[in-house]
């Protein structure tokens, strides 16, 4: 079988192949070990890091939509003391790069996160969540405001060598201007979609189902807006895209890479199919063995190049 190459470089960070976890999605990496190896991935995006320990949003908290979930986690983890010392040993074993997403309250918080994960040599690269819809302070009040990103990101990038990604979120007039704000700040990557802000009532109660009111909605419902924010960021940046947004299988990945992704982050589906990953990565040598392309990277904007 001719040798097919799916690595990609993400900002210096090399990657076996371009499929990586959607941040929120797949826990430290540590949850899927039961299904398979995870260093098979092109990275590991964690669960997004604070300052301080989170307990996140009182339930419900979580709930299916016909075809997404719409949650309000509110950033429930354990804190970057507890990260540091304990879930780190933890992830030792892990040999694919490990992409830690952090957030703060303020700029300080995250300047200070990216300060601490800078001397952390087992971390590839930083993902700055501007994004999260479920959380008081900070998050998508942050990402909604262009001048903001750009502050953010360079405050951000100023207390770290590491690559820094930024996570972009859908609710906004134009994408395209935040991403540039955010290139601009320093970020050496960008991160798009975070969830698109949603809502449900039950009729019965007369009441909104989650109790935060309104959650983030992910899942195949919101492949088409993110496929399309890729594709009119992808043709204004010139930093390299991971692409997020109800991918399921390994034709979806493929519609991030042609709208100029070079890299994709699978989050919902891993509820779903554990293995969903792993069976892209195979859907995709596929793919290229098939129609006798020798690099993905080929691929990458094809749509529109
Ligand atoms: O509520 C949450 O934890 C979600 C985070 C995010 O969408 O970034």
């Amino acid at each position: 079988m001719s040798k097919i190459n799916l690595s990609v470089d993400i900002a210096g960070i090399k990657m076996q192949n371009p499929v990586t976890t959607a941040s929120g999605t797949f826990g430290f990496g540590l949850d899927y070990l039961d299904y398979f190896d995870v260093n098979q991935l092109g990275a590991v995006v964690t669960k997004t890091i604070t300052i301080n320990r989170r307990m996140g949003n009182p339930p419900p908290r979580i709930i299916e939509t016909p075809s997404g979930l719409l949650n309000s986690i509110g950033l429930a983890n354990p804190g970057i003391d507890e990260f540091i010392q304990s879930t780190l040993l933890d992830l030792e074993h892990i040999k694919a790069p490990i992409i830690v997403s952090i957030a703060g309250d303020t700029e300080e918080e995250y300047v200070e996160l990216a300060e601490r994960l800078d001397k952390v040599d087992k971390i590839a690269g930083i993902e700055l969540n501007v994004s999260c819809p479920n959380v008081r302070m900070g998050g998508i009040q942050f990402g909604v405001c262009p001048e903001q990103v750009n502050r953010l990101t360079k405050a951000s990038a100023a207390a770290t060598q590491k690559p820094l990604i930024v996570k972009l979120t859908p609710n906004v007039t134009d994408i395209v201007e935040v991403a540039c704000a955010a290139v601009e700040g320093g970020a050496r990557s960008l991160s798009l979609i975070n969830t698109l802000l949603g809502m449900s009532i039950d009729i019965n109660k007369r009441k909104p189902v989650l109790a935060n009111n309104v959650g983030g909605l992910a899942g195949p419902a919101i492949r088409p807006v993110a496929v399309r924010m890729v594709w009119q960021v992808a043709q204004a940046v010139d930093v390299p895209i991971i692409g997020v947004g109800g991918i399921c299988d390994y034709r979806d990945a493929l519609e991030f890479i042609m709208a100029g992704a070079a890299s994709v982050g699978v989050g919902t589906w891993n509820f779903v199919n554990p293995t969903a990953c792993v069976d892209i990565i195979e859907g995709l040598r596929c793919f290229c063995l098939e129609q006798g392309v020798k690099d993905i990277n080929e691929l990458v904007g094809c749509s529109w190049k």
